[in-house]
Formats: C-alpha cells, sequence, structure tokens
C-alpha cells in the first residue's frame, strides 16, 4: 500500500471548525474529486458524518471505536488493524481526515496532497499536524483563485525523502 493524505489547510494549518470545512472552494472540490476517484479513502468517524452522502467511485474505510454498521463502508476499530490488512494490498490509500487521523496517519504516508490556502480563522478548532518541510520534497501542481471570494489557494504535493514509521 501507498498511503497519501489529502487534506485542505490555512495559513496556520486550519482544517475545520464545530465539524465543517471552513472554506470550499470549486476548484478544490473538483481537485479532490480527481485525486481520490477510484481509490480507497480512509476517513476517522466525525469525517464520515460530516459528509453529505458517499462519495462516488471510492470505497469508504471509516475508523471508529464503536461498533458502528453503515452500508458500503468497512468500519476499522484501531489503525494497525487497518495497516496491518492493506499493508500487502497494491493500492494507494487516501486519508481524507480529520484532523485527528491526519495526526495519526503522517507518519506512514509517503505523499501528502495539500490545498494550502491564503487565509486564517482563529475560531478553527480543528488542525492539521505540524510536520517537518525538511523531509519532504514539494512541487506546487497549481495555483488558483476563488472567484466567489477572491481568496488565493495552490494545490501542493509533498513527496517524501525518508521514510519514518512505515
Ligand atoms: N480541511 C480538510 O481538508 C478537512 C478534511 C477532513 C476533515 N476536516 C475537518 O476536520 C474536523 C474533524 O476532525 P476530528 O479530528 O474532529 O475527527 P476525525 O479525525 O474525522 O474523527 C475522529 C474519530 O475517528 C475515530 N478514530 C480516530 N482514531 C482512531 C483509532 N486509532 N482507532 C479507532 N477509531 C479512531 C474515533 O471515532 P469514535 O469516536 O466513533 O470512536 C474518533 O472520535 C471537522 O471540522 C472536519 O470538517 C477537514
Amino acid at each position: 500500500m501507498k498511503l497519501s493524505l489529502v487534506a485542505a489547510i490555512g495559513r496556520n494549518n486550519e482544517l475545520g471548525k464545530n465539524n465543517e470545512l471552513i472554506w470550499r472552494f470549486k476548484e478544490d472540490m473538483k481537485f479532490f474529486k480527481e485525486t481520490t476517484i477510484n481509490h480507497d479513502i480512509i476517513m476517522g468517524r466525525k469525517t464520515f458524518e460530516s459528509l453529505p452522502e458517499l462519495l462516488k467511485e471510492r470505497k469508504h474505510l471509516v475508523l471508529s471505536r464503536s461498533s458502528l454498521i453503515i452500508p458500503e463502508v468497512i468500519i476499522y476499530n484501531d489503525l494497525k488493524q487497518f495497516l496491518e490488512e492493506y499493508k500487502n494490498i497494491d493500492k494507494e490509500v487516501f486519508c481524507i481526515g480529520g484532523a485527528n487521523l491526519y495526526s495519526q496517519m503522517i507518519e506512514y504516508a509517503s505523499d501528502l496532497y495539500l490545498t494550502e490556502i491564503d487565509e486564517e480563522d482563529n475560531a478553527a478548532d480543528a488542525y492539521f499536524p505540524k510536520f517537518d518541510k525538511e523531509n519532504y520534497d514539494s512541487n506546487i501542481l497549481c495555483n488558483h483563485i476563488d472567484e466567489k471570494t477572491g481568496i488565493s489557494f495552490k494545490h501542493v504535493l509533498y513527496k517524501r525523502r525518508t521514510y519514518g514509521k512505515r
């Protein structure tokens, strides 16, 4: 398995507030879809609950310590169970959040697809983990200005140079 993280973050690594996204840009939603389509996606239970519906053409894997049963969704009760099950599977899996999941999974991830938004929100209550950019090669994939709000953002791909615990 290759594990990648995909997230949209503010200038201070803001991810969300009140279990919702802070910013929603059409071009970013498109990027998210293009990046994750036809892949398995793993997320925390709270992020899953924040989705309006299942995302098309993606297999949903959800981490929760509760014994949930959700149609078309695979539940893992702990991270090790998922890592063990997927370690020999030849797939790229995308962790799509939230804060709790990114913090636990970043050490296993080789690629980070970050939408870096040139804005901040002091009321955020979920943050992407700080990571050492020295350990990654970065490449700006695209720069955008949102038509509606005028806010700038860019898609940056960070590729890990040296692997940590994997
Ligand atoms: N900007 C972005 O790109 C982006 C992307 C995704 C989410 N978000 C935002 O992030 C926020 C949600 O993040 P969050 O940190 O509060 O929640 P989260 O990571 O989505 O979910 C946390 C839940 O996942 C389960 N979990 C976590 N680690 C586990 C483990 N090792 N084993 C088993 N279950 C585990 C637990 O569920 P149980 O309580 O059921 O046990 C835990 O309460 C929202 O504001 C959302 O909008 C932003």
